[in-house]
């Protein structure tokens, strides 16, 4: 990194959903705007990334953009390539991107692997299934002075921003009684799910739970110290068994409980794409404040002519504020939405890392680098090691818990943070 604006080269790894529906998308358009330089994306399989390369909707919005697929596109699709990873890392130059995006399992030893080759890491969440192994990222990511971004994109939601001002400056009160909920479409008990999404690796709170928690923590500033979460198992249609539902219990530092019920189960013909919304109740001097979040129906619908919506549903609630491709001044279409604003603000925020660096002597640039880290911990606006996780520590207790049928479990801070 020498002029103080250089763009990134990014890796992409793994070429599933989320890279299809968020993140290569966003890359794309920053990669227009001149943030990012190459793009590479890395797959266990050639398949989806074959896909990915003949998407008609990137042709359509990117047109004349592209990426370079590892494995390349004439592999045999069933020829799996499962460390192929480490050489394309590997091969990265230092102080770049790379992008996780597999399944939850694997994120601790690829985000590892990243930041032992000197790259900076944006994580799709949650960024490790324990809380020690996100100390050990931590500490190794400071030690490098590399950057660490978990993707929790509903804090870069305007209404999640609004009520953390507003929280923060008192218009609430105390957080005390709160209702969460996410419920993803049950099409996607039809994915790639069906082989990791099984009881030993995940569960609905895990994947999709942990968004609400985060957002409560983003909001208050309050700290969970007990979850309890109850599953409802179920099959998918290869047969491997799930937790296809899960209710969960968080107790706050102060008291306060948040229910939270997940589940992939959404019905295919409703208005969709998902279930989802926050209830906050709050206590203040002499009255209550509220906090309340439709995040499923934000008052846009359509009624499509042909079965475009998902799960191939007519009629559909349509979010402008998550992530959409629409007209903008240039060819093509741009992304728009929270999803993008995360993606664009934790890209942006590596680049300037770099920038602030640019032209210093090693020791002098790791300083800088690692002063760097230290401000962003601190302004607690983009999720990192440092300052999320008590989201480790959360799905560490509701694994735990899930595990055994909704038994409590508590989390204990101090020097040793941990479950029991
Ligand atoms: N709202 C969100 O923030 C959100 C939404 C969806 C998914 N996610 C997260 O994104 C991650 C991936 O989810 P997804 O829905 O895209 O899953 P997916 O099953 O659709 O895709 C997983 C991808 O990982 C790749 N992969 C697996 N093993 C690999 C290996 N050894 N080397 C290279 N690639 C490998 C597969 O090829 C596949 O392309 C998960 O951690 C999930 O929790 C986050």
């Amino acid at each position: 990194m020498s002029s103080n604006t250089q763009s990134l080269d990014v890796t992409i790894i793994g070429g599933g959903m989320i890279t299809n529906d968020l993140l290569l998308p966003s890359l794309f358009h920053l990669q227009r705007t001149g943030v990012v330089a190459k793009i590479a994306i890395c797959a266990l399989d050639s398949p989806p990334l074959k896909a990915l390369a003949e998407s008609r909707e990137f042709q359509d919005a990117f047109p004349g953009q592209g990426f370079t697929p590892h494995p390349s596109l004439k592999d045999a699709p069933e020829k799996k390539f499962p460390e192929l990873y480490k050489e394309v890392v590997a091969a990265m130059a230092p102080g770049n991107m790379v992008v996780v995006a597999m399944p939850d399992h694997l994120h601790n030893e690829v985000v590892r692997q990243a930041l032992e080759h000197e790259q900076n890491v944006l994580c799709v969440k949650p960024l490790v299934l324990q809380h020690e192994q996100a100390v050990e990222i931590q500490k190794l990511a400071a030690e490098r002075g590399r950057f660490v971004g978990i993707e929790y994109h509903k804090r870069f939601d305007r209404r999640s921003l609004v009520a953390r001002r507003g929280y923060s400056l008192g218009q609430f009160g105390a957080f005390v009684m709160g209702e969460a909920k996410l419920i993803e479409p049950y099409y996607y008990r039809f994915s790639n799910f069906q082989n990791w999404f099984t009881c030993q690796h995940t569960d609905p709170f895990t994947y999709i739970g942990c968004h609400y928690v985060d957002l409560v923590y983003f909001i208050t500033g309050l700290k969970p110290v007990e979850v309890s979460v109850q599953g409802v198992k179920g099959r998918f249609p290869n047969g491997n068994e799930a937790y296809l539902w899960s209710h969960g219990r968080v107790t706050w530092e102060n008291g306060a409980l948040l229910s939270v019920i997940n589940g992939l189960g959404y019905p295919d013909a409703a208005a969709g794409s998902n279930d989802q919304g926050l209830i906050m109740y709050c206590e203040g001097e002499g009255e209550t404040g509220l906090i309340f979040h439709d995040d499923h129906n934000r008052g846009v619908a359509y009624s499509y002519l042909e079965g475009i919506g998902p799960g191939g549903s007519k009629y559909n609630y349509v979010s402008p504020d998550f992530f959409r491709l629409v007209p903008w001044e240039g060819a093509g279409y741009k992304p728009i939405g929270y999803g993008y604003d995360s993606v664009a603000g934790i890209t942006a925020t590596m680049q300037r890392m770099n920038s602030e660096a640019a032209g210093l002597a090693p020791e002098a640039a790791l300083a800088r680098r690692q002063q760097f880290l230290r401000e962003v911990d601190a302004r607690g606006l983009i999720a990192t090691p440092a300052n999320s996780s008590i989201n480790e520590l959360v799905v560490e207790a509701a694994r735990l818990s899930i595990l055994n049928r909704a038994a409590p479990v508590r989390i204990v801070y101090g020097d040793h943070p941990h479950v029991e």
